[in-house]
This record gives C-alpha cells, sequence and structure tokens, in this order.
C-alpha cells in the first residue's frame, strides 16, 4: 500500500498561512480532487479545520491527540500510525492501493519518511506564511515527471504539477502491527 504526500508547495516552502491557503489556485482544487477522489485521505486536525467538512467521496481521516475530537463524517485517529492503520483498511475495502497524506505541516513532517511517493504542486512565487512543507531532499527523492502550467482562469500564479518517487527504501511501516 503506498502512502503519497499530496501538497502545494511555494518557493520558499511555505503551505499555509493562518490554517489556510495562502494563494488562491483553482486547477489545483481540481487536481487535488482528481487525486483523492475514491481513496483515503490522511489530514490534521488544523487542517480539516480548515477545510471544515468530511471530502465528499473520499475517507477522511484526521490526525487528533485530543480524545474528544469527533464531527460526522470523518474517521479521528488518535496517531498517525492509527490513522495510517485505518486509511489501509479503508483502501482494502475500496479496492485502491493509496493512501494520501494531505497534510498540514505537522503531518507532511511525520509521514514524509513513510511515504513512497509525492506529489507536488510547485507555487511559482514565494509567500509569506507559518506552515512548511519539509525539504525534499534529492538523495532521497527522485524528480519522474513536471507538468508547468500557465493560470487558468481563478489561478494567481503559474504553477507546476511534480512528481517524485523515494529513490531510496521506506522507513519500515507496517500500519497492521501499529
Ligand atoms: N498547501 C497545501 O497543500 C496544504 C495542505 C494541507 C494543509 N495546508 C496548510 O497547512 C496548515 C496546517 O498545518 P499545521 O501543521 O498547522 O496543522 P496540521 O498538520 O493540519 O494539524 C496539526 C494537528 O494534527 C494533530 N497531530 C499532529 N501530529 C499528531 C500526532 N503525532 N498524533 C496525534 N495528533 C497529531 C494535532 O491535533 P490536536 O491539536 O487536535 O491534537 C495537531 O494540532 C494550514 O495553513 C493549511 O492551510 C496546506
Amino acid at each position: 500500500m503506498d502512502i503519497v504526500l499530496l501538497a502545494a508547495v511555494a518557493k520558499n516552502g511555505v503551505i499555509g498561512r493562518g490554517n489556510a491557503l495562502p494563494w488562491r489556485l483553482k486547477s489545483d482544487m481540481i487536481h487535488f480532487r482528481t487525486l483523492t477522489m475514491g481513496k483515503p485521505v490522511v489530514i490534521g486536525r488544523k487542517t480539516y479545520l480548515s477545510i471544515g467538512k468530511p471530502l465528499k467521496g473520499r475517507t477522511t481521516i484526521v490526525v487528533s491527540r485530543d480524545p474528544g475530537f469527533a464531527a460526522p463524517g470523518i474517521v479521528v485517529a488518535p496517531n498517525l500510525p492509527s490513522a495510517l492503520a485505518a486509511a489501509r483498511g479503508d483502501a482494502l475495502r475500496r479496492g485502491c492501493d493509496t493512501i494520501v497524506v494531505a497534510g498540514g505541516a505537522e503531518i507532511y513532517a511525520q509521514a514524509l519518511p513513510l511515504a513512497a511517493a509525492l506529489v507536488i504542486t510547485e507555487v511559482h512565487k514565494r509567500v509569506d506564511g507559518d506552515a512548511l512543507f519539509p525539504s525534499i531532499d534529492p538523495a532521497i527523492w527522485r524528480e519522474t515527471a513536471r507538468s508547468e502550467r500557465e493560470p487558468a482562469a481563478d489561478d494567481e500564479v503559474s504553477f507546476a504539477f511534480v512528481s517524485y518517487e523515494r529513490a531510496t527504501a521506506a522507513a519500515e511501516h507496517r500500519p497492521s502491527a501499529a
């Protein structure tokens, strides 16, 4: 079961500001929807609150240390291994082979060592922000595809869809033993 990190990242590594996305990129929202549809999606509580609702057509698995945190239509997990175990079960039931980890910064940092692939929207500008994607080490990650895009309607800047595969073995991860 592959763990894929899906993120939009500015030139300076920023992914968010004030618990929101610091840009308007409709094309990336469509890209996100396409790549996550029918799959389990793991996110941190703050990202869930910034979205404000479960992701339609996907299983929304929210990581939180708060045992009292709950909301209709989501699965809450007390730590990342539990979230990935729940995601793995969901993916098997759905017959899909991918778990998507969709942020935010805390969750990306913890999931990066477990990931098999990264799908990054490179946002071609520097922005102020308080949430960052971890650095992508070229000794570990090999770029396998790149598609440069000019802004379409409701896109404020140009961007590129970039795929990476792990060039070295991922950290051992057995969700069923978590
Ligand atoms: N550009 C992008 O692609 C993208 C994607 C997603 C999010 N974002 C942005 O990223 C920002 C949010 O990122 P963030 O780092 O502040 O928050 P986050 O990663 O979304 O959520 C952090 C929360 O997750 C829970 N958590 C984290 N590690 C945990 C662990 N090991 N065990 C249990 N719970 C754990 C905690 O929830 P509790 O406090 O409830 O314990 C923590 O407060 C926002 O600005 C958002 O817009 C950007």
